[in-house]
Order: structure tokens, then sequence, then C-alpha cells
């Protein structure tokens, strides 16, 4: 499943049930919300966390791939003859001798698959022609160095101008309209105040702390996976169609995830790769991404050139807004960063058209990056707002606050919950927004000139399907399971937490399992929609196995309750009582499981996808927010810095403190790479991603990250069921860059139009010191 399915299935809920979440109802115990570390915290900080790579078994081998030196072109022969007699080597695998993958029912290959090795074209620099597999790492480096490739190079295109009049490729499948109402030609053409102007971020790639990596073990008839994967079960579900095997002799395993970013919600080619070895040689296979490999791979967020036109009239309301923007695919596929993620219906606005376009260069495919879409979507528009309220002379708070909807104008629905002007309204007085003078350079602290900007975030809301299981056990202690995954973000701890809330079991006695395709389905972790859809499922679990707890109370010989109604009897920390009764009247769970000889109490439970919720079709579902932030520029030197950022967010009731304002913060640090670090550049001369290191491709380190305030507005969203909770996984993201290059111009002048900021864009500064 792609990223843009996977959307659409959450959407649209297609489980094939219909079904009513229950309201919040009683205010949830004093574990949700609280600031409880995370529950998996001690084995990563004592390293005894296990990752992908970190898996060995005996008689393990290693793969290493090949990556094309050219950007387009074919191979023209592969010489494997001196690879083959080094020291180690088992096999080597090419276009010429892997054997056949992804193939249909018929034999024939799903025209939908592009398996790896599968020809001899090559679309990208980077992309594997070959890989060599030996009895150490070592040997199979060396002998992936001595595989000798020849190639007929052709014309490439990675022109980062994304125009129609680009030469060789051009512009494929589009421009198409994505949303449309009333007249925006007209209306626009008509406003007295006018904003056009053209946007562009740049290549961006996932750089998450922890590489790809699979370790692949076969064993006749099973394969074993241990990766680095967002989404379990759905790598599982791929990997049985590429390697040819019913769904169920795959398992893949991922405990823990050094972040993904998005960069690991699909599978990568490198994951069949080492499948394939793992069969051929009937001995485990390690494959480990480099950082190198990680630029080309793996994924990227693509480059975005976007033209906003906003049309307002002379007393400031907005009367048009059109976006028309492309973005860079593959050659390969036709991934869309979907821009106008949250331009239809942010802004109260009668005339509105979005526009997208998709133009071929030699790069790996792109994929989801943190907000797909949205992120670069809302760097266009959120800076063409900061430029019509300076044409206007008006705050650019109050220009948005007087735009604020609690319609969802395009689809012709309320929001579910949208609090964006409460977002704007805490965060500027947070900030102490009503101490800024608008006036360029008009900021000073001691020698430094201070630019205040500020910009919303937005973020959709879903909710999948999912089951989970949950075992109240004889000694006290639960278990809790499902086949989702933690990438970092904290969903160990907050499953602990949903049964804990339901249970009064301390957290430390719950053992929480996630990350196995081999348990009940899970969701993957994107589209920050894990939280929403995998704790309806765990609540659900929850109150079954304590159902079992109860009616056992009722039937077990020396039960204080023997032959007492089991509605009569309620559970509340850990114990069992009668209902209006204290839990201490009552006895503790565990005494109820061993008077009636059970080992443990079992529940089930299942989430309906939000889509097939009958009263939340009537509604638009989002998380908004604020972003202010503080730039001291240094005219002097020509240095800029990020130092203050406040983050107000309207993400609907926060689980756990600690873990989503880590979310918010860590969002944060990456919206400072977006506005002044972060870029893939691809080498015109032969398409090399070539600052393919962390040397070159710069990422903010500490000293980069400034004081950040994250506020939550915390108000349930009636919509996501029990505990009203949305994801938060992505929104801090959004609106960082925009209010950062607003921040920057208050400061310097200077218009940064184009992604990152440079300090050779800021040079053009006149204020002075
Ligand atoms: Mo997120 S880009 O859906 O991992």
């Amino acid at each position: 499943m792609m990223f843009s399915e996977f959307l659409e299935f959450i959407q649209s809920g297609q489980d094939g049930q219909s079904s009513t979440q229950a309201q919040p109802s009683a205010p949830p115990s004093a574990i949700i919300g609280a600031a409880l570390p995370r529950v998996d915290g001690p084995l990563k900080t004592t390293g005894s966390a296990t990752y992908a790579s970190d898996y060995n078994f005996p008689r393990m081998v290693y793969a290493v791939p090949v990556c094309a030196t050219i950007a387009s072109g074919k191979i023209r022969s592969i010489d494997t003859a001196a690879a083959e007699k080094m020291p180690g080597v088992l096999l080597i695998l090419h276009h010429g001798n892997v054997a056949p993958l992804f193939r249909n029912a018929s034999g024939g290959r799903n025209s939908e698959s592009r398996p790896p090795l599968e020809d001899e074209t090559v679309y990208y620099w980077g992309q594997y022609v070959a890989l060599a597999v030996a009895e150490t790492f070592q040997q199979a480096q060396a002998a992936a160095a001595a595989i000798r490739v020849k190639y007929d190079a052709d014309k490439f295109n990675v022109a980062t101008a994304l125009d129609d009049s680009m030469p060789a490729i051009g512009a494929t499948g589009g421009p198409r309209v994505l949303s449309k109402r009333g007249d925006t030609d007209s209306a626009f053409a008509s406003a007295p105040v006018q904003v056009d102007a053209t946007y562009v971020t740049p290549a961006e790639t996932h750089n998450p702390m922890e590489m790809h990596a699979t370790v692949a073990v076969w064993d006749g008839k099973t394969f074993t996976l241990y990766e680095s994967s967002q989404g379990v079960v759905n790598h599982r579900n791929v990997m049985a169609q590429v390697l040819g095997v019913p769904k169920e002799n795959v398992e893949i395993v991922s405990r823990f995830i050094g972040s993904g970013f998005g960069g690991k919600l699909f599978p990568w080619p490198h994951s069949a790769l080492a499948a394939v070895a793992a069969r051929q040689l009937n001995r485990p296979v390690k494959l480990t991404l480099s950082r190198k490999m990680m630029f080309s791979n793996v994924g990227h967020r693509p480059r975005t050139q976007q033209r906003i036109r906003l049309g307002a009239t002379a007393e400031g309301k907005l009367v048009s807004i059109q976006q028309d923007y492309r973005n860079h695919t593959s050659l390969i596929d036709d991934i869309r960063e979907n821009c106008g993620e949250a331009t239809p219906f942010l802004y109260s606005v009668a005339n509105l058209q979005v526009t997208s376009a998709l133009v071929k260069r030699n790069v790996g495919t792109p994929t989801p990056m943190r907000g797909p879409g949205a992120v670069p979507g809302l760097f266009a528009l959120e800076s063409a707002m900061d430029e019509l309220a300076i044409k206007l002379k008006k705050d650019p708070v109050e220009l948005r606050l007087a735009h604020d909807t609690l319609i969802d104008e395009e689809k012709n629905k309320p929001f579910s919950s949208r609090h964006l002007k409460e977002c704007l309204q805490v965060g500027a007085t947070k900030f102490g927004w009503s101490r800024r003078t608008p006036e360029i350079g008009s900021m000073h602290k001691g020698d430094l000139i201070l630019g205040w900007g500020v910009a919303v975030a937005s973020w959709g809301a879903g909710r999948g399907v999912s089951e989970a299981t949950v075992n109240l056990r004889s000694d006290g202690t639960a278990r809790v399971s499902s086949g989702t995954q933690d990438p970092g973000t904290g969903t160990y701890t907050i499953v602990a937490q949903i049964v804990s809330d339901k249970t009064g079991i301390p957290t430390d006695r719950i053992q929480v399992v996630l990350g196995d395709s081999s348990l009940v389905p899970g969701p993957t972790s994107g589209g920050s929609t894990a939280t929403a859809t995998v704790i309806p499922a765990v609540a659900d679990a929850a109150n079954s196995a304590i159902k079992v707890v109860l009616a056992s109370a009722t039937r077990a010989k020396g039960s204080p309750f023997l032959d007492k109604d089991p509605a009569s009897l309620a559970m509340t920390a850990g114990r069992v009582h009668a209902k209006g009764q204290a839990p201490e009247s009552g006895v503790p769970f565990q005494d109820v499981l061993r008077m009636a000889n059970l080992a443990s109490a079992n529940g089930d439970g299942k989430s309906a996808g939000l889509g097939s919720d009958t009263k939340a079709r009537d509604y638009s579902t989002h998380s908004f927010g604020a972003q202010f932030v503080e730039v001291e520029w240094d005219p002097g030197i020509a240095k800029l810095r990020v130092s203050r950022v406040v983050s107000v967010i309207d993400g609907g009731r926060i689980l756990n403190k600690t873990t989503a304002t880590n979310q918010i913060a860590g969002a944060v640090v990456m919206g400072i790479g977006m506005g002044l670090l972060e870029q893939t550049t691809y080498d015109p001369r032969n398409g090399h991603p070539i600052n393919d290191n962390f040397a070159d491709y710069l990422v903010p380190t500490s000293a980069d990250s400034p004081q950040i305030d994250v506020t939550f507005l915390d108000i349930p969203d009636p919509m996501m069921g029990e505990y009203g909770a949305r994801g938060i996984g992505e929104i801090g993201l959004a609106g960082v860059a925009p209010a950062i290059t607003a921040a920057v111009y208050h400061a310097t002048g200077v218009r940064v139009r184009e992604l990152p900021v440079r300090v050779e864009d800021l040079l053009t500064s006149r204020v002075l010191a």
C-alpha cells in the first residue's frame, strides 16, 4: 500500500463495518495526560533495546549493495569474476541471475510493481545494480567494490526548476485541479490588493538516527525479517507479494525503531534483496544501508515549486486563494506531494483553486516525510499570508484571526474540534506578541536585531482499523499487544497508560508487546494516526478482559462475589469490588483469577475506522496549531539564529505530556532544519545527491536549538472516541519554516521564498544595528 492509498484508507475507514464511537464520558484517571517517562526508556538508555541491525544469528552472512554511478541509462555489462574469487564471497546477485520477484499468479510481473535488480535500466544515481554477499561485512564490502559495472549512459535530468519548458523529460500528470470553488480568475483580477509569488522547497532527505537495515532469516518455509519499519503488517503483506509466498510465511519484527519521519512507512528494495539472498544461501543475511545509500534508495521529500495568488479587499478581506504547485517525482513512480493538504479549509474564502503537476526527474522515488504535502504547502501559503499582511499593513495574527472558520468550506462540514483561534491567542500571549513593532529591523537586543514571525499549523486527523489483545494475569501483571510499532514517539508508553487507566494496574506491571506482524493486526505509524487508531482497540480489549475477571468473580469457589450479578461489579485500582463501594472493599483481580484457576483473563478489542463512523462522517477532522518564532540577526557578521519558539498545538486530548512535548519540540528543531539548513543537492554533472553525508547535509544540532515553549490546548475531539486524542507526530513541523522566514523578513527586510534561508540571501539586507 502506498501512502496516498494509506491516507484514503484511513479517511474512508474501509473496514466494512459501521460504528458509532462512544462520546467522551467520565474524565479519565490521572494516568491519562500524565508526564510519564517512556516505559521503554531504560532499555534504550542502557543499550539493551534491539534495533534491526542488532540481531545476530549463527551462520549469518553480510550483504552489501552496489549502487549505480550514472543517473540514467543501461547496464552494458557486469563483471563479477574478480569479486567471486575473493575470500569469503558466497553470492553475487544482479539482474542477470536474480530469481524472479513480484510475479503474479500466472508468472507475469505485476505491472504496479518494480522489483529490485529487475533489468538493465538505470533510472537514478545510486540505484542498486548488484549485491555482494560474503562471510564478513568487510569481505562483502571488498567484493562489492570489485564488481565492475559498465554503463551506456543516457541524458538525464535533475534540474531544479520545475517548469513546463524543461527539456528532455518534462511534466507529466498535470496540471490537475485538486480543489475548486467560486471563480479565482475574476476574483483575483479584480482584487485591489494582490500577492503573487512563487515559493520553493528543496528535496529533503529523511535522516533518522537509525539507518535502514534488514536481517533476513529463512527456515525453508518462512521468512523472518528484522526491520526498521513504521508498518510491520503492511511490510509483511508487501514482502509476501514480492517474495511470492503466503502472508503466513512472512514475519516482520521491528521492536525498536530509531525514528523514521516517514522514510520507514513502506518497504524498500533492500528488504527484498536480503530476503532473496537468505533464501538462496539458506543462511541468515544482514544488510545495512550506509548513510550515503540513505540519500538515494529509501525516499526523500520531493522538491516543490508553488505559485500562490492571494486577492484581498482594501479592508483586508481575503477574496481569493490560488495555489498552483509542482513537485518532482522519479521516473518509476508518480508521487504527488499533496501541497494543498491544508489550503482548501484553513481560511474562510469564497474563491479557491488548487492545482498540482508532477515533473519527472532522475532521482530515487520520493516518499512521505513528516507532514507530507502540508508542511511544504504551508510554507508557501503562510509565507503569502505574511506578505499580504504586510501589504495591508495589518498584524499577521489579526489577519489570520479574521479569516478563521469553524466550517470546512471545501467539504461544507463543521470541524469536529477546531481551536486555531485559541492557538493564535494563547501563543501571542506567551510569546509577548503585543510588544512587536512591525517596522523592519525595529526591534533590538543589544547589538542584535530581533525578528518576530508567526504562521499557523494544520494536519489531518484520522483513525483506521486496529485490533489489540489484553491479558490480565494471575501474578498481578498485564500484557497488551498489537501489531503496530513505536517509531520512538511513545506508542509503548501510551498503550500501557490506556491499560492502566482501564484496570488500575500500575504501568510498571504492564508488559506492552508491539513491533511484530504475527500479533493481531495494528496500524502503520503514519499520518499521525497510530495513536487514535490503536487506543480504542486497546481500551476495548481491556474492557473485555475485565469482563472475564468480573464473570469469574461470580463463579469461582471462595470468591466473595459468588453468584452475584457480574453487572453489579467493577474493577478499580486493580481490585474487583461491588459497584458503588470503595475498591478497598473488594479483592485484587489476581486473587479472583487464582480462585477461578485461571492463568489469565484475556480480552480482544477492535477499533473502527473514522470513515465508517456514522457520526464522524458529518465532520471534518484536523489538528491545528500556531508557531511563533524569534530570530536574532547580527548584521555585523551576517549571523542568523532562531532564538525562541512558542508552539501551541490543538491536537485533541494529550495522553502523555512528556512524549507529546517531545514530539512537538523535536518537530520544531526539524523545522529549523527545514528553514535554515536542509537540502539535498543533485549534482547537475551526474545526478549524484552530492551532499549525501552528515558533513554536507546539514541538520540542526543542540547548538542550533532555541528555547522552545510547547503548549497543548488539550481539548478532547468528540469524534475521536472515548479518549478524544488526535495524532501529534507531524503537526509540530507545520508552520515552523514560514514563521522563520517571516521573522527573517521582520529582522532584515529580505523575503526568502526559496528554502533553506542562506546567509548569502541576507547579505542584501539594508538593516544596520
Ligand atoms: Mo509520517 S510522513 O506519515 O511517517
